[in-house]
């Protein structure tokens, strides 16, 4: 027997049933992005794989572990191609070989897209999933006044989906010599406590000892909660320009939680980092997430202060928690019926004529009684069906139906085009 293929595990089909959400998704959401000058950016689906490492971070458990790899693709002296974790790395290398810098001012770029990750999945976890996301890079743009406005933005896309049960958290990492003292001082206050930790936290404590304050494990948090964390690694700049970003999300009426515990699993970040997590998800709460990342275009090779932000929405993630979201596909204008065979070549050429007209129009070509065609017909939502026989082919005309009243008067195809175009 023939062997059936079923798709990738942690893949989906998104069938036409479920197009229509996506479409409003992305519709707000373009509409939100132009609101606020985001203009769209498309890049490539993979990318050198050293250019992921170089940003996230090689102990990050994205690089360590999720990147899928085209291991055949090797070319020259490059690092091997993989597809993308996640649009900034991409988005970064875009503006520097661009030379968007040059430009000056402020570059504003949105994207949605497919991203990939070799994660073990689970509900809401997957390993082709979508993100649709905002990168704001510019020479010396960091602004607590930025900060807020693309936390408000994230936000009010959410909001403009009809979601409201989500929570903002955000915290501040501070500058890159922030993260240093603060790193160092972690690993002092944990030092005692290392045997205690689970597996992956001691395997953390070395590669990346942030990830130990938002492991999800019970031992992990009962330690982290002892260890009665506070902002005195941060210099004064540091806190002055949290403190700012703080009263401007609260000047724009943006509702958020401080968790000193948020430190994102990428490396990049740096200042003000933000997650936002819908509790009706379950275990992968997280809706989307970003900050900013002061340092990544001066490593991955653009100007040393180029500075930037951004957030990452998951697209399945929305519509899982947005699940009883009304979206209506467009629908059918007319479907055009044959009494019987005879008439197929002049109905052939009335729907290309409809169709040519403005409207959306389709037939069914196998034929077959004119009763099955009309089943069809109403089948496909179409608001109007065009019966065509033997008189309609002689008065070049069609017998045009309103589906949802029955009434129905014999038209010309000109006349046919005005009527639906004007109901
Ligand atoms: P991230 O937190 O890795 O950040 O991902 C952002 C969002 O993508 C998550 O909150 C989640 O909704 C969704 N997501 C991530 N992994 C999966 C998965 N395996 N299955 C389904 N959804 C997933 C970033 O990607 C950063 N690039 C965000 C950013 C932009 N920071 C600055 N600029």
């Amino acid at each position: 027997m023939a062997k059936k293929f079923t798709l990738p595990r942690g893949t989906a089909d998104i069938l036409p049933a479920d197009i229509p959400a996506w479409h409003d998704l992305e519709s707000k959401a373009r509409h939100y992005f132009s609101k606020y000058n985001y203009k769209e950016i498309r890049t490539p689906n993979f990318e050198e794989v050293e250019l992921f490492a170089r940003s996230m971070g090689q102990t990050s458990d994205v690089v360590q572990k999720q990147i899928l790899g085209l291991s055949s693709q090797k070319e020259g002296n490059d690092s091997g191609l993989g597809l993308r974790p996640e649009g900034t790395a991409s988005v970064v290398r875009a503006y520097i070989q661009n030379g968007m810098e040059r430009v000056g001012g402020l570059a504003k770029l949105f994207y949605i897209g497919p991203m990939f990750r070799g994660e073990r999945p689970q509900k809401g976890r997957l390993r082709q999933f979508h993100q649709m996301g905002v990168e704001a890079i510019g020479p010396d743009s960091a602004s607590p006044y930025l900060d807020a406005e693309v936390i408000a933005l994230a936000v009010n896309i959410l909001k403009s989906l009809g979601l409201n049960g989500f929570k903002l958290k955000i915290n501040t990492l501070g500058s890159q010599e922030d993260k240093a003292n603060f790193s160092q001082k972690l690993r002092e206050d944990l030092k005692p406590h290392v045997a205690r930790l689970s597996e992956e936290s001691q395997a953390r404590f070395e590669r990346n000892v942030f990830r130990i304050l938002d492991s999800k494990s019970k031992e992990d948090k009962a330690i982290v909660s002892q260890l009665n964390l506070n902002y005195s690694y941060l210099s004064d700049e540091s806190l002055q320009y949290y403190a700012k970003v703080k009263a401007n999300l609260t000047a724009l009426g943006v509702e958020f939680e401080e968790s000193i515990e948020l430190v994102r699993g990428l490396d990049y970040y740096t200042h003000t980092v933000f997650e936002i997590s819908d509790p009706s998800l379950g275990a992968q709460d997280a809706l989307g997430a970003g900050g900013r990342y002061g340092t990544l275009v001066s490593q991955l090779g653009g100007g040393k202060n180029v500075d930037a932000i951004g957030f990452a929405l998951g697209m399945e993630r929305i519509l899982l928690a947005a699940k009883d979201m009304a979206s209506v596909d467009a629908q059918l204008d007319v479907f055009v019926v044959t009494m019987d065979e005879t008439a197929n070549d002049f109905a052939f050429k009335v729907v290309d004529e409809l169709r040519a007209g403005g409207l959306g129009a389709d037939m069914s070509f196998k034929g077959g009684s004119s009763k099955s065609q009309m089943r069809v017909a109403n089948k496909s939502g179409a608001r109007y069906m065009a019966i065509i026989g033997e008189q309609e082919m002689k008065n070049k005309t069609v017998t045009l139906k309103h589906m949802a009243s029955g009434e129905q008067q014999e038209i010309s195809v000109t006349e046919t085009i005005e009527k639906i175009k004007n109901t």
